[in-house]
């Protein structure tokens, strides 16, 4: 697939590493063009680029910027018209123990109104960056849960198909709306692994009875 990582922080690094690593043909853009520059060079084929149209012959978009800045990220790359945009975001507070967005709306849905031309798909919210720069490797008890929400299912079957190909278990979570779930759930992950000293070599799995 052709995908474009904007943001090249400790998610964006995880992405270009796992994206890569599965075949995939990948672009970076970032705000500080040396920091993408050099992650793109660790990675032969991964090209850094500037972020307006970055994004013009992707089929996907991987949104790795805070969620604040997630708008202005958006609207550098231009038109993202029936594009799949994957929001990872959480939207913590400075101390990471709470969420400021919840209950009757999500990071997810507004990022979708900041970019109503796309088709945002929540995923990869509940991965610690740790836990994504592993990737499949992560555990040899289980593969990591992958939790997909949104409202296009064509680009829900898109980003479960990414998740797949590197090595992740994609679990169809519904609509965009369910984001109100994953977000808190990624909360409760920064809880274990901060809050309580867990470290970030965990991440939540939904399991099946076999
Ligand atoms: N870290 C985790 O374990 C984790 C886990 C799950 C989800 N997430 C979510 O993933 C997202 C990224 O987290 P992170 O830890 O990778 O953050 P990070 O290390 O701070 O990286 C964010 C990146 O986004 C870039 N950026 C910011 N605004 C931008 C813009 N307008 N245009 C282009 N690039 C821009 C930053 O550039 P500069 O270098 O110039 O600042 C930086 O490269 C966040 O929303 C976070 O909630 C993180």
């Amino acid at each position: 697939m052709k995908i474009t990582v904007i943001g090249a922080g400790n998610m964006g690094a995880g992405f270009v590493k796992q994206l890569h690593a599965a075949g995939h043909s990948v672009k970076l853009a970032s705000r500080d063009a040396a920091k993408s520059a050099a992650l793109a060079a660790k990675y032969p084929g991964v090209q850094h680029v500037p972020a307006q149209g970055a994004a013009a012959d992707a089929e996907v978009v991987v949104l790795a910027v805070g969620y604040g800045d997630a708008p202005a990220a958006l609207a550098s790359l231009g038109d993202l018209s029936g594009k799949v945009v994957i929001d990872i975001t959480n939207p913590l507070s400075a101390d990471y123990m709470s969420l400021t967005v919840g209950h009757s709306t999500s990071a997810a849905e507004q990022i979708a109104q900041a970019a109503p031309k796309s088709h945002v798909v929540k995923a990869f919210n509940t991965l610690f960056a740790a836990v994504l720069d592993d990737g499949a490797n992560f555990s040899k008890a289980a593969k990591v849960s992958v939790f997909v929400a949104g409202n296009n299912d064509a680009a829900k079957q898109t980003v479960k198909q990414l998740a797949t190909s590197m090595g992740f278990d994609a679990v169809d979570a519904g609509g965009l709306n369910n984001a109100r779930y994953l977000e808190p759930l990624a909360g409760l992950n920064v809880y274990f692994g901060y809050g309580a000293g867990q470290g970030t070599g965990i991440s939540p799995a939904w399991i099946r009875k076999s």
